[in-house]
């Protein structure tokens, strides 16, 4: 007799990797804000860009497509992500495109690729791994070697006062039927050790529970200008996301985000934020 299969549920099927990069990722912002920060600060526009972190070396990908020119290196220690890059993004950008992205199987604190680059950068808190300051330094001081002469290294950061909370948030991803859902499971203010999981929530109501786990430090913008400078980069600028009315909804009392950020030294403690850090060789 034959025995009775389950049914297998949305999020049985789904890949991870697919609904991380729609969630999470924002190339097109990030390669833009790259290359117009380069040209405000350098002037001209960087070529080789290296990904730290890299994971399915999407920003990579997307780098090189944007310009002949342009080179990436992604670095990232998980052969299998980065199998998985190869597969979803580098190949079918075709043979151009793929002849000018190189995947290293390394570590960040270690990696030193032949040629320096004209900007590395280690998006989505993927450093707060690195939980102790002289192993963060020792990242930082890599990076620096790592960059030419006039490079610079873009981080991102997440912070206010939610952050140092147990919270879940979810977000629909916009015409593709899943909800986005991110855990800070724990927060401890005693080392700022900070445990978060994505979750994935499906229209048949079921759920990839832990797509993505996080154990980090939360590292404050104060303690990362400080390391940074510590590390040998000559300035440090933290870009602030600027708010404005909310044209779609104006009986709304808040301000919603712009997209547009600046460079500031002083600004009003939120909910929650994210900046860009940029620090120059
Ligand atoms: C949060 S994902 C970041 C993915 C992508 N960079 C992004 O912006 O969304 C973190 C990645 O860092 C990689 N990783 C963790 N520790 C590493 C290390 N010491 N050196 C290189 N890669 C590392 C993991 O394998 C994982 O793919």
């Amino acid at each position: 007799m034959k025995k009775p299969r389950s049914k297998s549920t949305m999020a049985d099927t789904a890949d991870k990797h697919i609904l991380y990069q729609k969630s999470v990722q924002s190339p097109e912002f990030e390669l833009d804000f790259f290359r117009d920060r380069y040209n405000e600060i350098r002037g001209g526009f960087p070529q080789l860009m290296r990904e730290d972190f890299c994971g399915s070396a999407l920003l990579s990908t997307e780098w090189c497509k944007l310009d002949p020119k342009n080179k990436a290196i992604g670095v990232d220690v998980c052969q299998d992500t980065l199998n998985w890059g190869i597969e979803h993004n580098i190949k079918p950008a075709g043979e151009d495109v793929a002849s000018r992205v190189q995947l290293l199987n390394e570590d960040v604190l270690k990696v030193l690729p032949q040629e320096k680059a004209d900007v590395v950068c280690a998006m989505n808190f993927s450093y707060c791994i690195f939980k102790k300051r002289d192993i963060l330094k020792r990242y930082f001081e890599n990076v620096l070697k790592g960059l030419n002469s006039d490079g610079l290294f873009f981080l991102d950061l997440l912070g206010g006062t939610e952050t140092m909370d147990v919270v879940e948030e979810d977000r629909d991803v916009d015409d593709d039927n899943f909800v986005y859902v991110w855990e800070q499971e724990k927060f401890n203010p005693i080392n700022n050790h900070i445990l978060c999981h994505i979750h994935f929530d499906f229209a048949d109501g079921s759920r990839m529970e832990n797509a993505f786990t996080y154990n980090w430090r939360l590292w404050s913008l104060p303690e990362l200008q400080e390391i940074l400078l510590e590390a040998g980069f000559s300035h440090v600028h933290i870009y602030w996301e600027e708010f404005a009315e909310d044209e779609d909804d104006p009986e709304n009392d808040y301000l919603v985000g712009t997209g547009n950020y600046r460079a500031v030294t002083q600004v009003d403690q939120q909910e929650s934020w994210l900046a860009y850090i940029v620090a120059e060789v």
